[in-house]
């Protein structure tokens, strides 16, 4: 049911996979005879050092992936000199994985109807040395989806016998999970008024979540925060001028992996149009559909500055714990330094609309004329 939880959309899961899809469609424009020595994917994003500009996004849920697995996480991140950023709806509670890793990562925050738990949450974050604040947008009510129904997800699973069963054919990943205490959510249980026991993530979101979250609390938030502020999920190009007005540092083109509005546009297709409505008073980051090194490089030609991977790396984390992850990072670098070079590169800073093939799709040839 965990895996389910990562690797599903909203209702038929149409944005999901046109997140992929779109990507796939994009063609990369192919250079020879450049010289391709000394290759850099080094960049920055919010003004810090990152040795690719890929960051974990933040995932709910990451330490029923795998025991620990936002710990874990953090630390592979940490590594290989990519950021972090911890869910609100986390397994790992802020000042754990802060306790285990030695760099500051970023924390992504929900906004909850209980104002003093959301300042709590943000001075907690505060306290931990997180660097930036992700502020999620486009989750105040949950999208809808079906597996997790299904499945009846919950942290820790409940036990009836179809989940008895879905444990007992994972006897690594039970016996790792026998071997830590972390099994709920940690930044809420025993933090938030009332909630002594949480397990799931839905009814949680329906009864705290704030549906009336407005510009007006993007403020407010940034003034109780200070520090910077990322604003996640935005789609449109008034949103996105609207959220420049606001200083934040960054936006992340995001339609929450495809699991919240099904029937959005892919993050890629809208990219374009974003960067082009907020120029450079805001820098625009992207996440949703990103597979692969050459999708990182596709969404950096198109105006990126950075992007995410949320799925890649569950699906390491998931398979190999703290190792899996670092494996999904090396593959994403791998890939996006080899398209670099043969596009003719060697500084991702250089990436740009150039490094693109805009030709239109063949069409077919006219059959040919039957001779007289
Ligand atoms: C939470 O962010 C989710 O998409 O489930």
């Amino acid at each position: 049911m965990f895996f389910d939880y990562a690797d599903s959309g909203a209702w038929t899961e149409g944005t999901y996979k046109a997140n992929e899809a779109d990507f796939a469609a994009i063609k990369l424009r192919q250079r020879v005879l450049v010289d391709m020595t000394n290759r850099s994917l080094q960049s920055t994003m919010i003004g810090e050092t990152v040795s690719m500009p890929v960051a974990l996004a933040p995932t709910g849920l990451t330490g029923m992936q795998h025991a620990d697995g936002e710990i874990l996480a953090a630390q592979a991140a940490e590594a290989f000199g990519v950021p972090f950023t911890l869910s609100t709806m986390s397994i790992c509670s802020i000042e754990d994985v802060a306790a285990h890793t030695t760099k500051p990562f970023w924390f992504q925050l929900y906004v909850m109807k209980d104002r003093t738990f959301v300042a709590s949450l943000i001075s907690r974050a505060k306290a931990a040395g997180c660097s930036a604040l992700v502020l999620t947008l486009d989750l105040q009510i949950l999208g809808q989806r079906h597996k997790d129904i299904r499945n009846g997800l919950s942290a820790p699973p409940k036990f009836t016998p179809k989940h008895v069963w879905q444990v007992a054919t994972r006897p690594f990943w039970a016996w790792e999970m026998t071997q830590t205490k972390r099994h709920s959510f940690g930044n809420i249980v025993g933090h938030a008024k009332g909630v002594g026991d949480l397990s799931s993530l839905s009814s949680w979101t329906a009864e705290q979540f704030d549906p009336r979250l407005s510009w007006s609390d993007v403020a407010w938030i940034k003034e109780q925060w200070g520090g910077k502020l990322i604003l996640k999920g935005i789609m449109d190009p008034e949103d996105a001028r609207r959220a420049a007005d606001t200083g934040a540092d960054a936006i992340i083109v995001s339609n929450h992996g495809g699991r919240q509005l099904d029937g959005a546009p892919s993050s890629i297709s809208v990219l374009p149009e974003i960067v082009q409505a907020v120029g450079d008073s805001i820098e625009v980051h992207l996440d949703g559909g990103i597979r692969s090194g050459q999708d990182v490089m596709k969404a950096l030609c198109l105006g990126a500055k950075g992007t995410y991977i949320g799925r890649p790396f569950l699906y390491g984390l998931g398979a190999y714990g703290k190792r899996g992850v670092t494996m999904a990072l090396d593959i994403i670098r791998k890939e996006l330094d080899i398209t670099m070079a043969l596009c003719g590169k060697r500084d991702i800073r250089e990436a740009g609309p150039d490094l693109l093939h805009h030709r239109l799709p063949v069409v077919e040839a006219e059959p040919a004329r039957p001779s007289q």
